[in-house]
């Protein structure tokens, strides 16, 4: 039994993820490929109650540290649970951001040493890394002003644009360094031009 693939998508808040991850499924279903789709935060119920835990906003202040191993607490029972027995059978999983998320925005947006995630991604994770890793990239100021208009903000969507800022360098400093385990798309142009990219990238991988 071959392993499926395992694809993620990540992006700062804005970057069209929700329409693009709907495009990556259709397309997987258009292949008759079979395949898991989940997010993180989340995917299990014990890891969605720590993303409701994650992402409240609260009067106390949350300790960086405390939310990294939040994020990887939830990531390992959804690996367990969800993720390594889906690739085990031989299904696809498309999971909706993963662990550069976490070099994204407790790396880069927090400030937090990219060693002390390295160190937490292999204790947790092993060898597993994502085959692609579909990055939609976009200046934040405008990603934000188009998130701005869906729903109340939640702790991580009420951060200052810096924030964000520091968010996507992290992410294009990632694929930078690793460009084989990475699509960066650009998410500026129309969504017609958006995925065709992706489309690309998806066939690459079958
Ligand atoms: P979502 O709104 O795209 O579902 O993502 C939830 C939030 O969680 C988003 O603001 C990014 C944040 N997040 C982290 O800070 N670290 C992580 O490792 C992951 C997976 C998400």
């Amino acid at each position: 039994m071959q392993r499926g693939k395992f694809i993620t998508l990540e992006g700062v808040e804005g970057v069209g993820k929700s329409t693009n991850l709907q495009f990556v499924t259709d397309w997987l279903r258009e292949q008759g490929i079979s395949f898991v789709q989940t997010r993180e935060p989340g995917g299990t119920p014990l890891a969605e109650q720590l993303r409701e835990l994650l992402l409240a906003r609260r009067e106390e202040a949350v300790d960086p540290t405390a939310e990294l191993l939040m994020v990887f607490a939830a990531r390992a029972q959804h690996l367990a649970q969800v993720i390594a027995p889906a690739l085990a059978r031989g299904d696809w999983v498309i999971c909706d951001r993963f662990t550069d998320a976490t070099y994204a925005y407790q790396g880069g947006g927090r400030g937090l040493d990219r060693a002390l995630i390295a160190q937490l991604e292999q204790t947790v994770q092993g060898e597993l890394r994502p085959d692609k890793v579909l990055l939609l990239d976009l200046d934040p100021e405008v990603g934000l002003s188009r998130a701005a208009n869906t729903g109340a903000a939640d702790r991580f969507e009420s951060e200052q644009l810096a924030f964000f800022q520091r968010v996507r360098a992290a992410y294009c400093e990632r694929a930078e360094a690793f460009p084989e385990g990475y699509a960066v798309i650009d998410a500026g142009v129309s969504l017609e031009l958006v995925q065709q990219q992706l489309r690309r990238e998806l066939e690459q991988l079958v």
